[in-house]
């Protein structure tokens, strides 16, 4: 049986992958310069003998073929990319460079694509089709690695009728994978406003426009937009995260900047909103007598879970896994560019259980001491391996 077989080559190669993890792990990049990274996964398909062609400068686009190749193509995507922050974890793979951290688990995300690519690679006379495996850079800064692949058409030749990616879950039991259909992550764009009045004295303020209460209504109207234009059902937010102006006690400043975020789960809304919110900020800022910049930069649309593909790999899982250890992920306002590829091709986000309370592994995602229980990287690449080799799309 073939699902035998992949856990029986993702037990036997868990120590060659969790040693590639750690390779990852002292080496990170960030966004945009993942050179020495792909360079490791060029080797890595090299060695394994799978053709692969560049796209977006760093990411890796390699090509399985299985028995009757045309029959399907599925795609597998892995983010290569790390943070700006400094690693507190003592370990013997900890981060070589300074202020640069795999602290999102994207290392984790690489080995276990490169896991399924090898497992596949030698079962590749026991599966139909064709599996398109993604490493794709820059998942962490617009405008987004998965981007700038679909604009170099990571998606044709051969298009995938679906994509799967997966992502660490700290919160989450190692041994443990969850699912989720429908709407699973949020959009996410940047708000930046200046609000400019007219300084002055702060003892007349009758002679000023004082941008700091202005910009201090506009904070509250602002929160109107959600509170009373959105139904309470859809999930959204909007934080005004930055408000900046003035410097001391006896003046009254001639501008405020205001930095925020916007996320939402409903692309209409989401763009109905980004009107309203300028709408709202450029009346009020003209009432009473200010002048404003206004830029909402567009970032990742929210990512969605096609129903019948999530079924399938929820199934998939179950036979993998056993149903005890799958469980129904939560919706989060977090946002990831694999909403791009959902935009496009049906596509199946799941998350991979890595945390471990009697190890102490329970940190979260972005934080200095962020780390995983490597027992998950043997359930990462297998139940790749098992998704782009079983799943059949109609
Ligand atoms: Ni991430």
């Amino acid at each position: 049986m073939r699902i035998e077989k992949i856990k029986t080559l993702a037990k036997q190669y868990a120590p060659e992958f969790i040693a590639i993890r750690h390779h990852l792990h002292a080496n990170p990049e960030l966004s945009y310069e993942e050179y020495e990274t792909s360079r490791f996964i060029q080797q890595k398909l090299k060695e394994f003998g799978i053709p692969f062609e560049i796209k977006a400068t760093t990411g890796v686009v390699g090509l399985i073929k299985g028995r009757n190749p045309g029959k399907q193509t599925i795609a597998l995507r892995g983010d290569m990319d790390a943070l700006p922050i400094q690693e507190e974890n003592e370990i013997p793979y900890k981060s070589k460079k300074d202020g640069v951290m795999h602290a999102c688990g994207h290392d984790v995300h690489t080995t276990c694509l490169l896991g399924a690519a090898k497992i596949l690679n030698e079962l590749k006379d026991e599966w139909e089709g064709t599996v398109k495996l993604i490493f794709q850079p820059g998942e962490e800064k617009n405008p987004g690695g998965a981007s700038l692949m679909i604009k170099e058409g990571v998606l044709e030749n051969p298009k995938p009728a679906a994509i799967f990616g997966l992502h660490v879950h700290p919160g989450l039991q190692v041994g443990k994978l969850s699912f989720r259909e429908g709407k699973v992550m949020a959009s996410a764009d940047e708000i930046y406003i200046t609000v400019k009045g007219k300084g002055g004295h702060a003892a007349a303020p009758h002679l000023c426009i004082d941008p700091i209460l202005i910009a201090s209504h506009l904070i509250i109207g602002l929160q109107q937009v959600v509170s009373r234009n959105n139904n309470p059902y859809n999930p959204t937010v909007l934080s005004i995260t930055s408000f900046q102006g003035g410097t001391t006690t006896n003046v009254i400043p001639g501008e405020v900047k205001l930095k925020g975020t916007f996320r939402a789960m409903d692309e209409a809304w989401r763009f109905k909103a980004h009107e309203l919110i300028r709408k709202v900020a450029t009346e009020l800022v003209f009432s009473m007598g200010g002048e404003i910049d206004f830029l909402i930069d567009v970032g990742y649309p929210s990512v969605y879970n096609n129903e019948a593909l999530n079924k399938l790999a929820n199934g998939k899982a179950v036979e993998f896994m056993g149903a005890q250890n799958v469980e129904e992920t939560e919706k989060r306002m977090g946002a990831e560019d694999f909403g791009y590829y959902t935009q496009l091709i049906p596509g199946c986000f799941y998350r991979l259980g890595v945390m471990n309370v009697s190890k102490k592994i329970t940190a979260g995602v972005h934080t200095p001491t962020f780390n995983i229980d490597e027992n998950a990287i043997e359930i990462g690449m297998g139940m790749m391996a098992w998704l782009g080799s079983s799943v059949p799309i109609e």
